[in-house]
């Protein structure tokens, strides 16, 4: 009799200690992650909690707290801006799938592109998906900066973001003309020759720009690599940069201008 309360004893112990132990995992669990930490629920819904909600995730904090009415409306902004981001994206991502098939040298440039439009799943339309969207994004982002002119956003408070906007262009048409010579075709190679020639021409340092420009006396393999490299990493890097100044920018300006 003894025995066997000893043993229902031991046993409820046992049980206890696992449930213990069990509990103390999912505390020392939920100490490190609760599912519900990523998105924190459970406010009572007032102005200043919505605040809340918004800064305490950094999802939700992308957006902000309070948009103008006018703003979100399509035909103030024309989404071009929002348009120009998009196309950007569709750029890298596409730019990516490209690069597992381009080697940047003279001997190779050339048929990697012609073996990734003939050869290679998909390969054709993602070439002129990354085409299209590098010629529509360079129409895109002028679009917005008429936008932004015919609105007098360029004035006081957001002179600084026009300023930024300015940047964004330049590196805009920088990334599309050292995508061009990317092919190795008889149009980049006579497009680059003409372009860097017209660089010859900078008072005083013309010869030293070119040949900084070219990588040589001449255009060839050391050219092709230095674009690419400005192309694939450098110019995306500092747009990216950029970008994020000009986003932070248009929330400090107290978001988009006013409705004329
Ligand atoms: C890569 C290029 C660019 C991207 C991705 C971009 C993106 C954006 C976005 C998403 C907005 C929010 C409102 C909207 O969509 O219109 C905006 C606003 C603005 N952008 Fe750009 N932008 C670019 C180039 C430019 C250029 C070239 C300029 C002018 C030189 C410019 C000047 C401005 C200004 C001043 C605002 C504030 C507009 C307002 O408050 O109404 N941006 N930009």
């Amino acid at each position: 009799m003894a025995k066997t309360m000893q043993n229902k004893g031991g046993g409820i112990s046992d049980k206890l200690g696992a449930t213990t132990d069990k509990m103390q995992a999912s505390q020392a669990w939920n100490s490190i992650f609760r599912p519900g930490s990523i998105f924190r629920k459970g406010y009572t819904d007032s102005p200043r909690n919505r605040s809340y909600v918004i800064m305490n995730s950094v999802l939700y904090h992308l957006h902000p707290v309070k948009v103008k009415r006018h703003a979100v409306k399509v035909s103030y902004t024309l989404c071009f801006g929002g348009l120009s981001f998009f196309l950007f994206i569709l750029l890298t991502v596409t730019g990516i799938f490209l690069m597992f098939f381009y080697r940047p040298t003279a001997a190779q440039a050339w048929n990697d592109i012609y073996t990734l439009q003939t050869s290679v799943t998909f390969g054709l339309l993602v070439r002129n998906m990354h085409r299209w969207a590098a010629h529509l994004m360079v129409l895109s982002v002028f679009l917005h900066m008429a936008r932004v002119f015919y609105h007098g956003a360029y004035k006081p408070p957001r002179e600084f973001n026009w300023v930024i906007g300015i940047v964004l262009l330049l590196l805009t048409l920088l990334l599309s003309f050292t995508g061009y010579l990317l092919p190795w075709d008889q149009l980049a190679l006579w497009a680059v020759t003409v372009g860097t020639n017209m660089m010859g021409y900078t008072p005083v340092f013309g010869n030293q720009v070119r040949f900084v420009l070219l990588g040589g006396a001449e255009i060839g393999t050391d050219t092709l690599l230095r674009w690419y490299v400005l192309h694939v990493l450098m110019l995306p890097f500092v747009i990216v940069i950029f970008m994020a100044v000009h986003f932070w920018r248009v929330r400090k300006d107290g978001g988009i201008s006013g409705p004329l």
